[in-house]
């Protein structure tokens, strides 16, 4: 198995399959996974599928209250046990393309969050941390039976056991204002028409803080583009994927533009 960074590529010995760095595929997240060696990323920074999507939970789409499943499509609505044992693939493979000491963020619906940090326990990653998106202008109660909901989590874990000296890896402390684990966000401050699109500046720090310049960061659900907008702007390498063509043109469209300004 080798690889070559320098040439733009990467290439697994096993398959002979080679994969393109800078570039968001159109391609399945695993089928992508499948294609990086181990121990070959030094960052994964990823927003998975929350599967929260249905017909009875509402959302604003450009002033339109609509359902949830209508709004995001059919990526977001997975059977129950399905989605279970594709978030563990997930951990399973980000733990073997990452390189020791490497940094793994992952979004995931709130009620998952503490289920999510278990799997990447058992795989062997260390927890680090949560950080929280506040939302400063969340939705409406449409029902008002409930809270309004105004804050998503995002785990952070380290692949290599604590005890391990220099752990984490990369930990670039910015500054202690800089440093708190919650980020507050306008719920319409957004740049796209993807529905789950993340904000850009929260991406940009994680990619500051958890990987130096030059080092490659892995999104395998790219959406937007948003983790590899914050790498083109922070001078890291990146590879991603995506199977939505819409959301592969949104994200070329941002690489191209943070490639324009650089
Ligand atoms: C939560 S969104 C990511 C949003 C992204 N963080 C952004 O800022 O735009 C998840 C994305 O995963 C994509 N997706 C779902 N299943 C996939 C799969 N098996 N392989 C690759 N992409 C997939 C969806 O089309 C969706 O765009």
């Amino acid at each position: 198995m080798w690889i070559n960074i320098a040439a733009g590529s990467h290439r697994t010995g096993a398959r002979g399959r080679v994969i393109e760095l800078d570039r968001v595929h159109r391609m399945d997240a695993f089928e992508g996974l499948s294609r990086l060696p181990d121990e070959s990323v030094d960052l994964v920074l990823t927003d998975p599928p929350y599967n929260i999507a249905s017909a009875g939970r509402t959302t604003i789409v450009r002033g339109q209250i609509m359902s949830t499943q209508k709004a995001w499509g059919s990526w977001d609505s997975l059977d129950a046990a399905a989605y279970d044992a594709m978030i563990q693939r997930l951990v399973a493979e980000c733990y073997r393309v990452l390189k020791p000491g490497g940094s793994f963020y992952m979004f995931s619906a709130r009620e998952q969050n503490g289920v999510f940090i278990r799997y990447a326990e058992q795989c062997g990653f260390s927890y680090r941390n949560q950080l929280a998106i506040v939302k400063t202008t969340p939705l409406p109660s449409m029902a008002k039976k409930n809270w309004r909901s105004a804050f998503e989590l995002c785990l952070y874990v380290v692949k290599g056991t604590d005890s391990r000296p220099g752990m984490p890896g990369t930990f670039n402390f910015v500054s202690q204002k800089e440093l708190v684990n919650v980020y507050y966000h306008p719920s319409c401050a957004k740049v796209t028409r993807h529905p789950t699109e993340k904000p850009f500046e929260m991406m940009k720090r994680i990619v500051r803080v958890s990987s130096n310049p030059g080092d490659l960061v892995l999104d395998p659900f790219m959406g937007s583009g948003t983790t590899a907008a914050a790498c083109v702007e922070t001078g890291r390498r990146f590879v991603g994927f995506e199977t939505n063509p819409e959301y592969i043109k949104m994200a070329n469209g941002r690489i191209l533009a943070g490639r324009k300004a650089a």
